[in-house]
């Protein structure tokens, strides 16, 4: 069933199975692979896109359920030049494997939308993915201050 949406400002039309789960979609049929695949029960984070703006799991929403909607990948959030929240996790250095770090800047970059100097304690509510490497306190350093010098702790 074909399926249109735009994705990463482009107007894009899928013909799959309105049940297929967005991740799929974006990695499986479109080459977006930057949007990874943890657990696939809403639980991870590792699939988090934009829907309008605000960050979903995107292993848990059913196509169907986007029709028409406006997604931003990874890929779109740093199209022409690197996001500040990208810049600021270059600073610190956050990454380790990198596998949940696509999922992670999405949610900085939407919390950062809302809030621009966020406190500690709305940095850890709005910063739940999961990361197995554990690279929690460079999240948190990242996310409080995208683009200038990290925080002394
Ligand atoms: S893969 Fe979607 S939340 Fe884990
Ligand atoms: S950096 Fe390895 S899972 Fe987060």
């Amino acid at each position: 069933m074909p399926i249109s949406l735009t994705i990463n400002g482009r107007p894009v039309t899928v013909d799959v199975t309105p049940e297929m789960p967005l991740l799929w979609v974006l990695r499986d049929h479109l080459n977006l692979k930057g949007t990874k695949f943890g657990c696939g029960i809403a639980q991870c984070g590792a699939c988090t896109v934009h829907l309008g703006g605000v960050p979903v799991r995107s292993c848990s929403i059913p196509i169907s359920a986007v029709a028409g909607q406006q997604i931003t990948t990874i890929e779109g959030l740093g199209a022409t030049a690197l996001h500040p929240v990208q810049k600021a996790w270059e600073q610190v250095d956050v990454p380790q494997c990198g596998y949940c770090q696509a999922g992670q800047i999405m949610v900085a970059a939407a919390l950062l939308k809302t809030k621009k100097n966020p406190t500690d304690a709305e940095i850890d509510a709005a910063m739940q993915n999961i990361c197995r490497c554990g690279t929690y306190n460079r999240i948190r350093q990242a996310s409080g201050r995208p683009c200038t010098a990290p925080r002394a702790r």
